[in-house]
């Protein structure tokens, strides 16, 4: 299973990948918003981060970037993607699963430009991502599971629906808005490729109290014992 952090704030990118590895990022207006800086300058450092680290090229280290909310035109929208998709090879374009953002979508990809159909809420949107060649559907857990849904069901369908129809692997299935470890459990289980999350979320995640306590107890016993 992949990890990506969902920010767009470069000290924590930095953290995740060196502590954890992440394999990608994927950010959304709300994160660049919170990175308190202009958008394209976000995006040229997330670009800059790449190429620091030798890991350019969406096949290596995807960024979902998000393109305007507010475009629902479709030349609009392949225009904005195709700018974006120019500043790094690593950007990948994410859009909407509206009308507009499907066909938005398939152009791009056309183009050769990765997409990532985001705010997917159902397994048929899920499907209509994949039919159209998506790099990646992101189909958000948290947000549903916060309204008191249970996602297993939601995830093993979208695993088994592109099992059937050969999309599995070729659109990769992002579980986003993963809020704790329990739902990286529960998508991991069902076979979805990638879970994106916060780094808190993370670092709660791959905590546990047993290991702190077993550490102190060997630590104890190894202060304990003749080691030369
Ligand atoms: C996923 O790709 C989204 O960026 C993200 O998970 C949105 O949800 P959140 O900001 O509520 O976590």
């Amino acid at each position: 299973m992949k990890f990506f952090l969902d920010s767009a704030k470069i000290d924590e990118i930095r953290e995740a990948y060196d502590t954890f590895g992440i394999d990608g990022i994927t950010t959304n207006p709300n994160h660049i918003m919170n990175s308190g800086k202009p958008f394209y300058t976000v995006i040229a450092e997330l670009a800059g981060f790449v190429k620091e680290k030798g890991i350019e090229g969406w096949e290596k280290f995807p960024i979902s970037v998000e393109i305007n909310p507010h475009l629902d035109d479709v030349d609009e929208m392949v225009e904005m993607g195709t700018k974006i998709a120019a500043m790094s090879s690593s950007f990948v374009i994410k859009i909407p699963c509206t009308p507009s953002g499907i066909t938005a979508a398939r152009k791009l990809e056309g183009k050769g430009i990765r997409t990532n159909l985001t705010l997917v809420f159902s397994p048929s949107q899920a499907l209509i991502a994949a039919k159209n060649n998506s790099l990646f559907v992101s189909p958000f857990i948290g947000w549903k599971e916060n309204s008191g849904e249970d996602c297993k069901e939601y995830i093993d369908n979208i695993v088994k629906i592109y099992k059937n129809y050969g999309y599995y692997g070729k659109t990769e299935i992002i579980c986003a808005a993963v809020r704790n470890g329990k739902q990286i459990v529960d998508c991991a289980v069902s076979g979805a490729d990638i879970v994106t999350a916060g780094l808190d979320v993370y670092k709660e995640a791959f905590y546990h109290a047993f290991t702190d306590y077993g550490l102190t107890k060997f630590r104890n016993a190894w202060d304990n014992t003749i080691t030369d």
